[in-house]
């Protein structure tokens, strides 16, 4: 059974360790559902001032929400809207450090002040996006930036 431990050292011996926890946790499993249902559980308890985590998929026309640890959130988001639409559409990490600011920005949780949006892309298509958001203003820097994008590679990597 797999058992997650805390987080120590300083923040890229964390997001290593972190790593190393979710690579356990995929371990010989290609269900995406699954996959993203643990790895949103692992990453929401095991880092702090968070508020949600999760997984959007791209039908082919827009984002869906998938599974998530967190409050209900919006079920569809258009590729022309909000910051997960913006990494879905540019392919590139959205990093926000105050949504406020951030021009289409949805507000699911009215307590996101910030957010990262890593897109997920598996042999140039697009999959979907991992959504961070937390509670404190400019919450995310480059080092968990760098961080959560290991993550999502590691899930891309446990698609079939
Ligand atoms: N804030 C996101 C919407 C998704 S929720 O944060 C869960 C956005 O602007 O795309």
């Amino acid at each position: 059974m797999f058992s997650a431990t805390s987080l120590s050292g300083d923040k890229p011996e964390q997001y290593a360790q972190l790593a190393g926890q979710a690579r356990a946790l995929l371990h010989g499993e290609r269900d995406r559902i699954a996959n993203a249902a643990n790895l949103a559980a692992l990453v929401y308890h095991a880092l702090p001032r968070l508020n949600w985590v999760g997984f959007y998929f791209y039908d082919g026309v827009e984002l869906v929400v998938g599974p998530f640890q967190g409050l209900p959130a919006c079920v569809r988001i258009p590729l022309d809207r909000g910051v997960c639409g913006a990494a879905a559409s540019s392919r590139r990490t959205q990093r926000v450090e105050d949504v406020h600011a951030f021009p289409g920005h949805i507000a699911c949780d009215a307590a996101s002040r910030s957010e990262l949006v890593v897109p997920l892309v598996r042999n140039g298509a697009l999959v979907g996006v991992f959504d961070l958001d937390s509670p404190d203003p400019a919450r995310f820097d480059v080092m968990d930036q760098e961080g959560l994008e290991t993550i999502a590679r590691i899930y891309v990597e446990s698609l079939p």
